[in-house]
């Protein structure tokens, strides 16, 4: 399996293994087996008016957006949470719930935790150049709970525990087709497009060039999802589960000097930072304002000291001055001077 997954990690695509065994997932095909290990404990719960279980992140909000929250979080007990998913169902409501719970502190589950393989995403971390993986996510989500499009920096290894997940995977360097929400709002690295198959394609125009790759997860199947990938993920059965293995990525190494040309996968990096660079250097409230000032001197072919500042930042990423135009043009466009309430 090593032989597959270290060129797969050096390419930064992904891939699904199938068989690899890490979690036993005959145990877990009666959903009955997690009320055992968790009991009376009380656990995240996420409940949505509708299918879409969108992330967010108040912590983020630097832009100070005024910001309608797109699911309800309670703490709550696994037989309450099966009992009230199957009242929805049965009363046919359009709400879904999804229990998201991290898997750090719970010393109860030391003996399922002993019956799962470690020694493999152990292996696969250290041959590909990962930190260790240091941080588990349990996901049981009711039929048709959905986890908008997004992406996370870090590598995950995402097992199917039970029932069917459908998937719909794009490379980190689709960035500007996936208009990501401003990185000061709290749905930073989430992409305002929410569903690959619901695309409002007068909003979001570029997303018809994306590059989506679909697939139907398993039981038993291991996705690798590289850095930075966006996802869309749906549940397909009542009551699938999948946990994830995530590990840190190393940062770039730079011990031989700056390279001469960047990859597209660092400039999108960079597209990234330099909204962050700029969000801190204008005020982070201001991002908006200063975004569209932006747009606006570089379409008239005017001067602006914010301008000057950010052209210093392209230098430095040996982005050449004829290219510098259109590579601003396109982390701007589409994604401000809007009502991103809309999109959430
Ligand atoms: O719904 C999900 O299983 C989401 C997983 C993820 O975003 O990593
Ligand atoms: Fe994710």
């Amino acid at each position: 399996m090593l032989d597959i997954m270290k060129p797969q990690s050096v390419a930064g695509h992904p891939l699904i293994i199938e068989g690899s065994g890490i979690i036993e997932a005959g145990k877990w095909s009666d959903v009955s087996h997690v009320q055992k290990l968790w009991k009376d404990r009380k656990v995240l719960i996420k409940k949505s008016p509708n299918s879409k279980f969108r992330y967010f992140d108040m912590k983020k909000n630097s832009g100070k957006f005024d910001f309608r929250h797109p699911v309800q979080e309670v703490q709550d007990s696994v037989a309450s949470f099966l009992e009230q998913a199957d009242k929805m169902l049965s009363e046919g409501a359009d709400e879904r719930m999804y229990l998201q719970e991290t898997l750090s502190g719970h010393s109860e589950m030391a003996e399922e935790f002993a019956s799962w393989k470690w020694e493999l995403p152990i292996r696969i971390s250290h041959a590909c150049g990962w930190g260790l993986p240091d941080s588990n996510e349990l996901f049981i989500g009711m039929q048709g709970a959905e986890t908008p499009l997004h992406f996370d920096e870090r590598e995950n290894l995402f097992f199917q525990v039970r029932g069917q997940k459908e998937i719909v995977v794009f490379p980190f360097v689709d960035y500007v087709k996936l208009y990501p929400f401003p990185t000061t709002h709290p749905c930073d690295r989430q992409s305002m497009v929410g569903s690959p198959i619901e695309a409002d394609l007068n909003a979001f125009p570029k997303f018809k060039d994306a590059s989506g790759h679909y697939a139907t997860l398993r039981a038993g199947d291991l996705l690798y999802l590289p850095y930075g990938w966006w996802h869309w993920l749906r549940n397909l059965d009542n009551m699938a589960i999948s946990v994830s293995f995530w590990s840190t990525t190393p940062a770039t190494d730079l011990s031989n000097g700056v390279p001469s040309e960047f990859s597209d996968h660092m400039l999108t990096r960079v597209r990234r930072n330099l909204e962050s660079l700029v969000a801190q250097k204008f005020g982070p409230e201001h991002l908006d304002e200063s975004m569209l000032k932006l747009q606006q001197i570089v379409r008239n072919k005017q001067d602006d000291p914010i301008l000057k500042y950010v052209r210093e930042l392209l230098a430095a990423v040996k982005i050449p001055p004829q290219k510098q135009d259109d590579f601003l043009l396109e982390i701007i466009d589409g994604r401000f001077g809007i009502d991103w309430n809309k999109y959430v």
